[in-house]
C-alpha cells in the first residue's frame, strides 16, 4: 500500500519523489528517513489541503495534477540540481476522482530522459501488475532496463504487502 520509512532509508538518495502522493504521507515519511528535496504528483483536489498542510515545514514541490502533466517537469527540476533521487511511483487509480489513471509509463519515459541514470526507481503494488495495473512485471522490468542496462531489481515489503515494491538500483 506504502512506502516506509525504513525501506526509504536503505536507498536512501538527497532528493524524493511520489507519484500518487495523496495526503502526503509517503512524503513525511521521507523526511523522516533523511530526504531533503521532496516533490509529489497528485490530482485529487480533495487530499490536497491536507497533504500541504501536513508538509508545510518541509521543502516540498507540490503538483497538482496527473503525472502525464507533471512528471517530465520533476525530472527536468531534479536535472538541475543534478543530485540522486528516489521515484516512488505509486499514482494509479482508486476511484476517487477525475484524472484518474495508470501512468507509469509516462512516468519511465520521462526517467528514461533524465540526465542521471542512476536514480533508484520504486514501483508499488507489484501484486497487481497484469491486473488491476496493465503492466506485467515483465514489461516494467524491461522499461527499467532501458532506463539503465546495470539496474538491478529486487521486491521489498512495502508498509502493508510482502515483496510488493519493485525497486531499480545500481
Ligand atoms: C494508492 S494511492 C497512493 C497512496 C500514497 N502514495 C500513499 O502511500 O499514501 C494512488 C494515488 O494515485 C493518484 N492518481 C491516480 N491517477 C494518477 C495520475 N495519473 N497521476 C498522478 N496520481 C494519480 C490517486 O488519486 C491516488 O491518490
Amino acid at each position: 500500500m506504502g512506502n516506509s520509512v525504513e525501506l526509504i532509508k536503505k536507498y536512501l538518495q538527497p532528493i524524493y519523489v511520489e507519484t500518487g502522493c495523496s495526503a502526503g504521507d509517503g512524503i513525511l515519511k521521507a523526511s523522516e528517513a533523511g530526504a531533503e528535496l521532496l516533490f509529489g504528483i497528485e490530482p485529487n483536489t480533495e487530499v490536497h489541503f491536507t497533504c500541504l498542510k501536513k508538509t508545510k515545514h518541509l521543502n516540498f514541490h507540490h503538483f497538482d495534477g496527473t503525472s502525464e502533466r507533471h512528471i517530465n517537469t520533476v525530472v527536468l527540476e531534479i536535472d538541475k540540481k543534478n543530485e540522486r533521487a528516489i521515484f516512488f511511483l505509486d499514482a494509479h487509480k482508486v476511484g476517487c476522482c477525475k484524472g484518474e489513471t495508470y501512468p507509469l509509463k509516462y512516468e519511465l519515459a520521462a526517467i528514461r530522459k533524465a540526465r542521471r541514470k542512476d536514480h533508484i526507481v520504486m514501483i508499488d503494488d507489484v501484486r497487481l501488475f497484469g491486473m488491476e495495473l496493465p503492466d506485467t512485471k515483465e514489461e516494467v522490468e524491461e522499461r527499467l532496463r532501458k532506463i539503465n542496462v546495470g539496474y538491478k531489481i529486487v521486491c521489498e515489503n512495502s508498509d502493508t504487502n510482502e515483496k510488493d515494491i519493485l525497486v531499480a538500483y545500481l
